[in-house]
């Protein structure tokens, strides 16, 4: 059951608690993230992951790798566990490899990565690379990149499934031209996970993707829920609706985001988050109430609105 911060505060001064009121801190650790289940295993996720592309790709300096130190640390300490990259990030995966060894978190942690090249030999060789830089035995989930070479690299994750080095697999697209191909492969494969675009404003996998893995039982990981920070930029000078207040939404990134996680299909989001303020705001969008039906076409009407 999720409480919100009122409920609790109640609830503690109710039970006749002395006048102990719980820093926005404690109290975030305290009120677990909102989870949901893995249709193929029942294995739990929280609804907010993180995403590496683009500001973990080129780290050269300990000046740049301090701010992604902080921004991992918090995600654990306030419950996040999925972390999303890929061989392509530049060196995304070594950071993330090199900072999750550092401050011991791999346990805690759901690690999904990518295969993004051609032909047998070269997967094989990225997806050892792959456990080279992320320093790690196991890797929870790897998917098939943009669809690259699908049918092989699915043929290697199967063997690599079975083997036990991988836990999960699946494909990725972010980019609505591979929705007709995309859909044509969850139809025909078994796939435990689809890595997705889908935003406030962008809405086509809703209708075209996410009932199919519905359908398909297939987990789905949002990519892209800011579209690339577009959504902060649509609503700059705007004031947040007084409504957000009614799904607890406080700041424009949980409103972007609820709507995206309270889709009953959708497993997690993996918002791009490389400062350890964004983890705070992010991952509060797993706390409390989520929009209702009535509420996300409320959120839809605002957004064409602008
Ligand atoms: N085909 C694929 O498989 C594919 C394609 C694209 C992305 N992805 C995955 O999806 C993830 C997300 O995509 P993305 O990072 O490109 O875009 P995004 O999540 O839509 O946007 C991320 C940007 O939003 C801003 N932001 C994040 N939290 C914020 C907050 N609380 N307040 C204000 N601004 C905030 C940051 O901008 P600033 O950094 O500028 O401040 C951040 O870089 C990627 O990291 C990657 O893991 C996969």
């Amino acid at each position: 059951m999720q409480l919100s911060r009122r409920e609790l505060l109640k609830a503690g001064i109710a039970a006749g608690a002395s006048i102990f009121l719980p820093s926005a801190g404690l109290l975030a650790q305290a009120v677990p993230l909102i989870q949901r289940k893995i249709p193929s295993t029942g294995e739990s996720l929280p609804i907010i992951g993180l995403g590496t592309a683009r500001r973990y790709e080129a780290i050269t300096t300990e000046a740049e790798r301090a701010p992604l130190r902080e921004t991992l640390r918090r995600f654990k300490a306030l419950g996040g566990r999925v972390i999303d990259s890929s061989p392509t990030y530049g060196v995304a995966e070594r950071v993330v490899g090199d900072l999750v060894a550092e401050l011991k978190i791999r346990d805690s942690l759901f690690i999904a990565t990518k295969v993004s090249t051609r032909g047998r030999e070269a997967g094989l060789e990225q997806l050892e690379q792959s456990f080279k830089r992320l320093q790690m035995q196991k890797i929870d989930l790897i998917a098939v990149h943009n669809l690259r070479d699908t049918q092989i690299q699915l043929g290697t994750l199967r063997e690599w499934k079975q083997a036990g080095r991988i836990r999960y697999l699946g494909i990725t697209t972010s980019s609505e031209k591979q929705y007709r191909e995309f859909g044509q492969t969850m139809k025909a494969e078994a796939l435990d996970f689809i890595q997705v675009d889908y935003a406030l404003d962008n809405r086509e996998a809703d209708k075209r993707i996410l009932p199919l893995a519905a359908d398909r039982g297939m987990a789905v990981m949002i990519n892209l829920p800011f579209g690339r920070g577009r959504l902060f930029n649509a609503v700059q000078g705007q004031k947040l609706p007084q409504w957000a207040s009614d799904f607890d939404c406080k700041t424009w990134a949980q409103f972007f985001l609820k709507y995206i996680v309270s889709h009953p299909a959708v497993t997690c989001a993996v918002p791009g988050m490389a400062k350890a303020e964004y983890v705070a705001d992010n991952l509060e969008a797993a706390r409390g109430r989520l929009p209702d039906l009535a509420m996300r076409r409320r959120m839809e009407s605002f957004i064409d609105g602008l």
